[in-house]
């Protein structure tokens, strides 16, 4: 095959076959196609949409340009969550250790930040000693003795799209459904989870802001799941507000062991629950008590051991940020907005998350926020207190969060956001 062809069949809006698909994807992997052509290639997918055959074939491609893992032999149904990502989204810390302590394997291969919103590993790596990087015999030891682990994708799970995700980033492809839909996929069949349970954003805060076509990024997923035979469900949730009162990297581990306590931000344990049952359900144990698990210290055990078994200190203090700045109430009022794509981009510009990637991202750094909508607030009240290491970083953040927060007159109604939307 040619690749200006393949392009152009798909510039022009046909379908392309089985065999270019996997022509193509393999091609590029091996350096035969350029990253231009595939860049190109993107951009006409962006713009003339595959239909269900194509995705699953692109999907299973990109398994195929790399290794799949399989955790068959392991004495535990095996569970996995994806959420396509948010501010303040730190679900996975306390959701993993809760879902295992019900004896269930949780094998949650997790991303860094890019942009606005934050990754699980950027987090995880502000606890003292703790590593992301563990080898597949140690993932499978740990899953055996603790039930959960997070950790860094190696390399060899779907090369494909590693390089592709890398291109799709600098050339404005990455909102395509078909392409997003498959690069999420691609990484959970070919870890070999039994079962997942997504949690699929809309809202300013999510990277598709239309609840429609949250909507149909779902389904599709849900579709390849089910055609790989991973039982798949999925979850559509309001990110139009950020979770909890932190969006930043440290802060957000300590709102999570809240949440292990017992304690925490209502909706970050309204959503933590939730997911807890959907993955619990998929494993067999629909019955599970999941609520009791957070109150009596079961998941807390388990966060622990979990953050031992991968080097880290579960006691040990936290990065706390070396300069502080409060952004104030103007008026009294209620709080009806509080943007979550604003607060996402002044925890990112404050140094939580990375301009290019490889950067560093500093561990102290982020928004705290001190108001939820619907809370009543005066004049002059912290709305948030941003956090940072370089004091120079300040302004930029005090700019995205400019118009971030309405304040209405007291008794306006706020608008009713369920935070599980279905
Ligand atoms: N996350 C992914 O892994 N891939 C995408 O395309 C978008 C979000």
């Amino acid at each position: 095959f040619d690749a200006v062809d393949v392009i152009a069949a798909k510039r022009d809006g046909r379908e392309l076959d089985t065999a270019r698909i996997r022509w193509l994807v393999d091609a590029f992997t091996r350096g035969a196609v350029a990253d231009e052509q595939m860049s190109a290639w993107a951009m006409a997918v962006l713009l003339n949409g595959m239909d269900r055959r194509e995705i699953r074939d692109l999907t299973l491609a990109m398994i195929d340009s790399g290794e799949r893992m399989t955790f068959t032999g392991l004495p535990k149904p095996t569970v996995d969550k994806h959420s396509t990502g948010g501010v303040g989204d730190k679900i996975t810390l306390p959701l993993a250790p809760l879902v295992a302590a019900f004896d269930v394997a949780v094998p949650q291969l997790s991303g860094r930040g890019l942009g606005h919103t934050g990754g699980t590993l950027d987090k995880l790596e502000s606890i003292p000693g703790w590593r992301a990087d563990l080898a597949p015999d140690a993932l499978r030891t740990q899953l055996a003795d603790v039930g959960a682990a997070i950790c860094a994708a190696g390399a060899d799970l779907a090369p494909a799209d590693k390089r592709l995700y890398a291109l799709r980033d600098t050339t404005g492809t990455v909102e395509a459904i078909p392409l997003i839909a498959s690069s999420i996929m691609s990484k959970k069949i070919a870890e070999g989870t039994a079962a997942l349970v997504l949690d699929v954003k809309f809202g300013s805060g999510a990277f598709l802001p239309q609840r429609g076509r949250a909507e149909e990024l779902a389904r599709t997923m849900v579709e390849l799941g089910g055609d790989a035979g991973v039982a798949t469900v999925a979850l559509l949730t309001d990110m139009s507000v950020p979770l909890g009162l932190t969006a930043g990297n440290a802060i957000e581990v300590e709102e999570s062991v809240e949440v292990l306590a017992g304690g925490g931000p209502a909706d970050v344990r309204e959503l933590t629950v939730a997911l807890a049952r959907e993955m619990l359900t998929l494993a067999g144990r629909p019955d599970a008590d999941v609520e009791a698990a957070l109150d009596d210290g079961r998941a807390m055990d388990r966060w622990r051991r979990m953050i031992r078994a991968q080097g880290g200190d579960p006691e040990a203090p936290l990065p706390v940020a070396r300069e502080s700045h409060q952004v104030l109430a103007d008026r009294d009022g209620v709080l009806v907005e509080q943007d979550a794509r604003a607060v996402g981009v002044a925890a990112w510009r404050l140094g939580a998350g990375r301009a290019r990637q490889g950067d560093p991202v500093q561990h102290g750094a982020g928004v705290r926020l001190h108001a939820k909508p619907g809370d009543p607030v005066r004049a002059g009240q912290p709305l948030a207190t941003l956090l940072t290491d370089d004091a120079d970083r300040i302004p930029r953040a005090v700019e995205a969060l400019a118009g971030a927060h309405r304040i209405a007159a007291s008794g306006s109604q706020v608008p009713e956001r369920p935070l599980i939307a279905a």
